[in-house]
């Protein structure tokens, strides 16, 4: 199987309508089992595979999420890049509610997650470098795609990964902004770092849902203005996918 992209859905991406001759495949990892089949078809005449974070009915909360077992699945697939698609709330101001952004650095919050394949009696302990926790090249791939569609992507910006599910207080979004956090959502890691242990390409799709707690002039989130937002970024997704895989062609 020679799969030219991989994709991880997050919340409100369940599935990809685009692809066609779609087969789905139930995997069994070291790891345990993924959130779900893994969806592999062709869009655009290559092949793509798809995941969706939180399993197709949204059934797993972001700290249960089997982030090993889901990248573990597509490596064994032989996928070696793969983009996550991470609903987020904005912090800095150029990430309001329904931009869609490309981080390049990661701040991470999470704690108790299995984070890394090392965490395995008797597994050789790796320290894999994470400088730069997306890949360049393929930021840089999915840039130039919105750049082709004229779909803009704010370039840049750090992810600051939360434990959830809960969203944040105010005073933990003012710590994150003091920290440089620009983006908070709850999925970010370790699926990033887990990528980088197999050595697949990463980079992250970031659409933001509504400004983080604090931030804008709501008293409150409401999952309607995040479910509104996000109905209305995810529109640019299928457009934007094809773009990526005509630049990877
Ligand atoms: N915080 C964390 N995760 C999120 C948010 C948020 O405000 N919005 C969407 N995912």
């Amino acid at each position: 199987m020679d799969i030219r992209l991989g994709v991880i859905g997050g919340t409100g991406v369940y599935q990809l309508a685009q692809l066609q001759q779609v087969q789905g495949i139930e995997l069994e990892t070291p790891y345990g089992k993924p959130s779900g089949p893994v969806r592999v078809g062709l869009l655009d005449g290559q092949q793509v595979a798809f995941l969706a974070r939180h399993g197709e009915a949204h059934s797993v909360a972001p700290h249960r999420i089997n982030y090993r077992a889901n990248v573990h699945a597509l490596h064994q697939l032989g996928v070696q890049r793969l983009l996550g698609i991470n609903a987020v709330g904005g912090i800095g101001e150029r990430m309001g509610p329904r931009v869609l952004a490309v981080p390049d650095q990661i701040i991470d919050y999470t704690h108790g997650r299995l984070a890394s394949f090392c965490d395995v009696e008797g597994a050789k302990v790796e320290h894999v470098d994470f400088t730069h926790p997306y890949t360049p090249a393929l930021r840089t791939a999915l840039l130039r795609a919105g750049a082709d569609i004229e779909v803009r992507l704010v370039d840049r910006g750090c992810y600051g990964a939360t434990q959830g599910p809960r969203l944040e207080t105010i005073a933990e979004i003012a710590r994150m902004r003091r920290d440089g956090c620009d983006l908070v959502g709850m999925t970010g890691m370790p699926e990033a770092v887990l990528a980088r242990e197999l050595g697949i390409e990463y980079a992250s799709l970031c659409l933001v849902a509504n400004w983080a707690a604090g931030c804008g002039d709501a008293e409150e989130i409401t999952m309607d203005e995040v479910m509104e937002n996000m109905a209305a970024a995810i529109g640019v997704v299928p457009a934007l996918l094809s773009a990526l895989l005509r630049r990877l062609a």
